[in-house]
């Protein structure tokens, strides 16, 4: 009977014991979180798994902090969309990376049209980052201050505030933000630059210029839209990421979501499992890589679709809220499961933290695969040699 009961509970340890967000942590990183908007406020399957099961312990606006969504005109700020997020964040416990402060879309005519000079357009900045900030100070863990300001090929964005202020815009708006809150920290985001490359030098430049101004910056985030099989390698992120943190700052995986082309095969969905884990490992294995933000876990909410026609299937978890063999390579990432990693003893599973995940990790069970069953059943062997004995 004991046994049979510890048999059976075997084959529900590997989803419990570790969820992305507690899995992260157990192997050193500070969070595994999310993306999310309001419009799934309604989602009750949705706000379930965002808050359920330890998955997430970090959320980021997808839009609600935008420019567009703040300051729509001039000096008319609206925060509600963006006080509900942060509002969400504290009610599930969770860590706020807040985003963005600077970037040349989703920035509204007023200002991408302007007729500046540099001493009008500075102080339009300062305005809009030092009351943005000042509204969310304390709750930001984190700031993109900059988003995107290079072109793939390493040169500046010809954006209003580089055509007007030339790269001393950059400048402006970190110290804008290091004044606002000196607690959070701030970064600069960017696509591209996962790898080596003229993109990635130059960020690095980005980098290097505050350093040397002695202005404040504290982390750089690569947003990681991959394509399925397109993923680059975990000794490439991690050579990527470590020329970041050698210049003194922490570097974090901000919006990662792996896109196929439709309709998927289970051969794609196997190749994108591969690919999250891969990006979760470099992840684990840079020091001071803070953790890994999925761009939305749900491919309900996915942005991929509508930007990239032809393309989905792209987060961990499929529109019902069912997980993917993407979620597991992530969860094998982080609890060292996978293949290289043999030597990794999850620790066993803390009970307060278990009881509400193993009603919710049953439709999650079927998918588990070969490496967490053996473990789990070797687990519960060992624990039914204690019983009988
Ligand atoms: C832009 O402003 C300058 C003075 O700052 C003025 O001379 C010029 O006519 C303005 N251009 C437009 C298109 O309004
Ligand atoms: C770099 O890319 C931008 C944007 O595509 C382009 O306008 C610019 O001419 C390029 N510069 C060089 C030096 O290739
Ligand atoms: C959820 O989606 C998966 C894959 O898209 C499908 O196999 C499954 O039947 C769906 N479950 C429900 C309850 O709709
Ligand atoms: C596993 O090890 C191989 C060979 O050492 C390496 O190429 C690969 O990147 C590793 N995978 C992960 C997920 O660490
Ligand atoms: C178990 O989980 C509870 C609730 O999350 C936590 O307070 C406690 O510190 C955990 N204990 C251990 C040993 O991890």
């Amino acid at each position: 009977m004991q046994i049979n009961q510890a048999l059976k509970l075997s084959f529900l340890l590997p989803s419990v014991y570790a969820q992305l967000h507690g899995a992260a942590k157990t192997a050193g990183l500070l969070y595994f979180g999310t993306e999310t908007e309001s419009v799934s406020f309604g989602d009750a399957a949705y706000q379930a798994a965002l808050k359920g099961n330890d998955d997430f312990g970090q959320i980021t606006p997808g839009n609600s902090m935008k420019w567009d969504a703040i300051q729509p005109a001039p000096n008319t700020f609206t925060f509600t969309a963006g006080d509900a997020i942060a509002d969400l964040a504290a009610t599930n416990n969770q860590l706020l990376r807040c985003h963005n402060l600077v970037w040349h879309e989703q920035l509204p005519d007023w200002v991408s049209g302007g007729n500046w000079t540099a001493a009008s357009l500075t102080q339009v900045l300062q305005n809009h980052i030092t009351t943005e900030v000042t509204h969310y100070k304390g709750k930001c863990y984190a700031w993109d201050v900059v988003n995107e300001a290079l072109n793939d090929n390493g040169t500046f964005g010809n954006d209003v505030f580089f055509n007007v202020l030339g790269s001393d815009y950059i400048k402006i708006a970190f110290q804008a933000a290091a004044a606002a809150d000196p607690a959070a920290k701030l970064y600069y985001n960017d696509f591209g630059t996962e790898f080596p490359g003229v993109k990635s030098t130059a960020a690095q430049g980005i980098v290097k210029m505050l350093k040397d101004a002695n202005i404040k910056i504290d982390g750089v985030g690569f947003q990681g839209h991959f394509t399925v099989g397109g993923t680059p390698s975990v000794a490439t992120q991690v050579t990527n990421m470590e020329a970041f943190t050698a210049l003194g700052v922490e570097v974090a995986i901000t919006e990662l979501d792996i896109r196929m082309t439709l309709p998927q095969t289970d051969a794609m969905l196997a190749q994108q499992k591969t690919d999250y884990q891969t990006t979760a490992a470099a992840c684990l294995a840079t020091k001071n890589c803070v953790g890994v933000t999925v761009w939305d876990f749900d491919d309900k909410y996915s942005w991929v679709p509508s930007t990239f026609p032809g393309t989905g299937s792209a987060d961990i978890m499929t529109a019902n809220v069912t997980k993917k063999p993407a979620y597991f390579g992530v969860l094998q990432a982080f609890t060292g499961t996978a293949a290289n990693s043999t030597t990794t003893m999850p620790s066993m599973p803390n009970m307060t933290v278990t009881a509400p995940s193993l009603r919710a990790s049953s439709s999650g069970a079927s998918a588990l695969d070969k490496p967490g069953m053996i473990l789990g059943m070797l687990l519960s062997l060992i624990f039914a040699m204690f019983i009988v004995s």
